[in-house]
C-alpha cells in the first residue's frame, strides 16, 4: 500500500497528458481541495501536484474519486490503493465527479452521462453528448499556472463578441494554491489559475490534420479549404484585435522578438550540427526583420497548427486550443504577439503534412505514390491559397511583410528542428529543408 503520491507516480507518467516523457515523476502536493458529493461511497478530491522531474517544476491538476469499494467495470480508470485502504479512480471517467464538476461550471443537463475524449491530447476533454441537450465538452486542463489561461481568456471574448469560429464558452472554472517553491510565484501569497472550462461540442467535426493528409495523399488540390481557413484566421485575428488589447510594436518589442530568435538559433545550433552552415544566412533573414515595418501586436492563437482546427460538416472551419505553446510561461503568452506567428504556424504545418507523407506515408500507402515534385507543388498551392484566403479577409498586404513573415516562418522550423533531433530524429529532414529554402539567398533575393 501506498501514499496517494506514490500511487499517482506510476500512473502519471503513462498519461498521454504527462508532459515530462521518459521521466518518472517526482511529486509533490500543492493543494488538496475536497468538493462534497452525494455518493457516501465515494469522496472527489481534487489534487494539484507539483512535479520536481521537470526543471522549471510543473503544476498539474489531477482530479481523482476515492472509493472503499471497486465498482463494476471501472477497472480500466482504477489507479491504485492508498494507505487508507482507499481504492483511488481517475475522475474524468466517474459519474460522481463529473456531475460536480459542471454544477461547479454552472451548467445544467438532464442527461449527464458523458465519455472521456480518445484522441491524441495534451489535456483532458469530457464530452457530454447523450440526450436531448445541446451537447458540450470540458476541458480539464492538465499543467495549471498561476493566472488566467489564454484557452478562456481568448474564447469567452471571442464568445461575447459573437464571433461563430469557436465553440462558444459556457463556463469556467479556477483553482487556488500555495506554492511557496512553486516556478512562477516564489512567494506565500496564494496563486489562482484556470482548471477548467466547458464550451459547446460541435457534432461531426474533423481535425484538419488528416483531413488534409488524406487530400495530400490522393494528390487533391487543399487550395478551397486553405483558403477558407485562411479567412476565417484572419476573421479570427481581426476579432481579437477589436475586443482585446493590440498596439503598434514599439522598437523595444521588436528587438525582443529579434532577441528571442537570435536565442533560440544559438541553442538550436549547439544541438544540431547541421544547421551551422546555414547560421550566417538565417541570421540575414532576422537582421531583414528587424529593419521591417511590423503590422500592429495583438492577441493571437499561439500554437496554431492544422491539429487546432476543426472542419464542420458544412465546410466552414473552427478554431480550438487558444492556450498558446503549453510548456512556455503563461505570463509570455498572455502578452500581446504578432499574427504572422499563427499564419507561419499554418505554413509550416502544410510543410508537415507532405513532409510526413514521405517519411510514412498515409494509411494505406497511398502517399507512397506521390513524387517529391507532386508533394512540393501540394504544399506551395494550399500554402498561397492559405495567404490568399488572409490576405483578403485582413486587407493585410502580405507580399509587403515578406520578410518578416519568412523570419517567423524561419524561428518556427529552427525551433521544430531542435525539436526534432532531440525526439524522432528521422523527422529533422523536414525542418531542415524549410530552413534551407526559407534561408535561401535566391529567396532574399526577392524579398
Ligand atoms: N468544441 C469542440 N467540439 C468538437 N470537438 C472538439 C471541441 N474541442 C475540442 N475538440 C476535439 O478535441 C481535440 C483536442 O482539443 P484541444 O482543445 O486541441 O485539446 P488539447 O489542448 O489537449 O490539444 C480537438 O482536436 C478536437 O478533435
Ligand atoms: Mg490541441
Amino acid at each position: 500500500m501506498h501514499s496517494t503520491l506514490e500511487c499517482l507516480t506510476d500512473w502519471m507518467s503513462r498519461q498521454r497528458w504527462y508532459a515530462g516523457k521518459g521521466r518518472i515523476p517526482e511529486l509533490a502536493e500543492v493543494a488538496r481541495d475536497e468538493w462534497p458529493c452525494a455518493d457516501p461511497d465515494a469522496r472527489i478530491v481534487v489534487l494539484l501536484v507539483r512535479d520536481m522531474a521537470n526543471n522549471p517544476p510543473s503544476l498539474y491538476h489531477v482530479p481523482l474519486v476515492l472509493r472503499t469499494t471497486i465498482p463494476r467495470g471501472s477497472g480500466r480508470t482504477f489507479i491504485g490503493r492508498d494507505e487508507n485502504d482507499d481504492y483511488l479512480f481517475d475522475a474524468a471517467h466517474d459519474e460522481t465527479y463529473t456531475h460536480e464538476l459542471l454544477a461547479r461550471l454552472g451548467v445544467q443537463r438532464a442527461d449527464e452521462s458523458s465519455r472521456v475524449h480518445t484522441g491524441e491530447q495534451s489535456n483532458t476533454s469530457i464530452i457530454f453528448d447523450a440526450g436531448g441537450d445541446a451537447p458540450l465538452v470540458v476541458k480539464l486542463f492538465r499543467l495549471v499556472h498561476a493566472g488566467e489561461n489564454p484557452d478562456v481568456v481568448l474564447q469567452t471574448a471571442l464568445t461575447s463578441v459573437g464571433n461563430r469560429s469557436v465553440p462558444r464558452m459556457l463556463g469556467s472554472l479556477e483553482a487556488t494554491w500555495v506554492d511557496p517553491l512553486g516556478s512562477h510565484t516564489h512567494s506565500d501569497e496564494p496563486s489562482t489559475g484556470h482548471i477548467a472550462f466547458a464550451q459547446e461540442f460541435v457534432p461531426g467535426v474533423r481535425d484538419g490534420w488528416p483531413l488534409a493528409l488524406e487530400a495530400a495523399a490522393a494528390d487533391e488540390s487543399w487550395a478551397d479549404d486553405a483558403e477558407r481557413l485562411g479567412r476565417v484566421t484572419a476573421e479570427v485575428h481581426t476579432a481579437l484585435a477589436e475586443c482585446l488589447p493590440s498596439r503598434e510594436a514599439s522598437l523595444g518589442d521588436i528587438v525582443g522578438f529579434v532577441a528571442g530568435w537570435y536565442q533560440r538559433l544559438a541553442i538550436a545550433t549547439s544541438d544540431v550540427p547541421e544547421l551551422r552552415e546555414l547560421r550566417p544566412a538565417i541570421e540575414a533573414v532576422y537582421d531583414a526583420a528587424r529593419e521591417a515595418a511590423w503590422p500592429p501586436l495583438q492577441r493571437i492563437h499561439g500554437d496554431f497548427h492544422l491539429g487546432q482546427v476543426l472542419r464542420r460538416q458544412s465546410g466552414e472551419w473552427l478554431l480550438v486550443d487558444f492556450e498558446g505553446e503549453p510548456l512556455r510561461p503563461l505570463a509570455e503568452r498572455a502578452r500581446v504577439d504578432s499574427p504572422l506567428r499563427d499564419i507561419a504556424g499554418m505554413l509550416r504545418s502544410f510543410d508537415y503534412v507532405v513532409g510526413s507523407l514521405r517519411n510514412t506515408g498515409a494509411p494505406g500507402g497511398a502517399g507512397a505514390m506521390l513524387d517529391d515534385v507532386a508533394r512540393a507543388s501540394w504544399a506551395r498551392a494550399a500554402r498561397g491559397a492559405f495567404l490568399e484566403g488572409y490576405a483578403s479577409a485582413s486587407g493585410l498586404d502580405l507580399a509587403a511583410h515578406q520578410s518578416l513573415l519568412d523570419a517567423f516562418e524561419l524561428d518556427k522550423a529552427v525551433y521544430e528542428a531542435m525539436y526534432e533531433a532531440r525526439n524522432r530524429p528521422s523527422w529533422l529532414p523536414i525542418p531542415l529543408a524549410a530552413v534551407a529554402a526559407l534561408a535561401a539567398p535566391e529567396r532574399a533575393a526577392h524579398r
